[in-house]
């Protein structure tokens, strides 16, 4: 007889075998997002008209109070999640706990990206107590909580533009009881980000991130120190392409550049990724 192992996913598929038509079973979502108690899935349309009793399965198995529609993208400036409550408890906020850290947050409203987890358990480690850093897309302290958890840096400016992230943020921050080295900051970060500060600028951003270079060089003291730029671009273009637009921008400031490290966060589509660059921004 076969062996089979038992996994969650197989869990499900016995618990649904006579609940939805047999030639469905194989569509059932393998992956799924689980943030705190919150269980975000994919579900082909052939599915959606069962998507009660599947969610009362998932929930079941997996320990989860809400399930959320994915319906694809993180969406707009504000980097806000496209999804659709379909089951479970309406109360949506949740605590996700990662590398002991806890982020508190409303999946319906923000996004929490699994696959950006080696990143940010990096980052806990990346700094030290003599630092300054700006943090220009804080979130709801997705790299600055780890970072100030972990590293215990001198002070972390932690810039965030959408009210509802940042309302998180410093909840977060009170959470993760980092409140003496983290200062929200609430606005624009082209506006609000201190000049002249840090040691290290984190840009987590996905969007142009390089049309946000000069408000890094800005923050940086006397515009030398280390960046930690984030693009997504042709995997076949790295790390050239983005270390070119870093180099035109530092060129402005009669700075020149070198690159300690790049790597892959995750892969975005097939032959684009996301990248992070370690540069370091220093005098000719
Ligand atoms: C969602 S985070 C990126 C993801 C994160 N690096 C991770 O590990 O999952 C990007 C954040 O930048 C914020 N943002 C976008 N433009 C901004 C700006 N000009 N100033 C400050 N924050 C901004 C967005 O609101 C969003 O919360």
């Amino acid at each position: 007889m076969k062996n089979m192992r038992t996994t969650p996913f197989t869990s499900i598929q016995e618990l649904l075998a006579n609940k939805i038509p047999a030639d469905l079973i194989e569509y059932l979502p393998l992956r799924w997002e689980k943030i705190g108690d919150v269980l975000l899935i994919k579900l082909p349309s052939d599915l959606l008209r069962f998507r009660e009793i599947i969610s009362e399965i998932y929930t079941q198995v997996l320990h989860c109070k809400t399930v959320l529609l994915d319906k694809g993208n993180i969406m707009g400036v504000y980097r806000e999640p496209n999804v659709e409550w379909i089951y479970g408890s309406k109360e949506i906020e949740t605590v996700h706990v990662e590398n002991g850290i806890r982020y508190k947050l409303d999946p319906q409203k923000i996004m929490f990206s699994s696959g950006n987890m080696d990143e940010r358990i990096r980052m806990g480690l990346i700094s030290n107590k003599k630092e300054t850093i700006v943090d220009l897309f804080a979130g709801i302290g997705y790299f600055t909580l780890p970072l100030a958890v972990y590293s215990k840096p001198k002070k972390i400016y932690a810039c965030e533009i959408n009210k509802i992230a940042y309302d998180y943020l410093c909840q977060n921050i009170v959470l993760n009881d980092v409140t003496e080295n983290v200062e929200p900051c609430f606005g624009d970060n082209r506006e609000i980000a201190p000049e002249n500060v840090a040691d290290r600028v984190l840009l987590g951003y996905l969007r142009g991130t390089f049309e946000f270079l000069p408000t890094a060089l800005n923050c940086l003291k006397n515009n030398i120190g280390m960046i930690h730029y984030h693009e997504v671009c042709p995997t076949k273009v790295l790390p050239d392409q983005p270390l070119q637009k870093i180099r035109d921008a530092a060129k402005e400031y009669d700075r020149t550049i070198k690159l300690l490290s790049y790597r892959p966060v995750k892969s975005y589509a097939p032959g684009i990724t996301h990248a992070v660059l370690d540069v370091e921004i220093i005098k000719p």
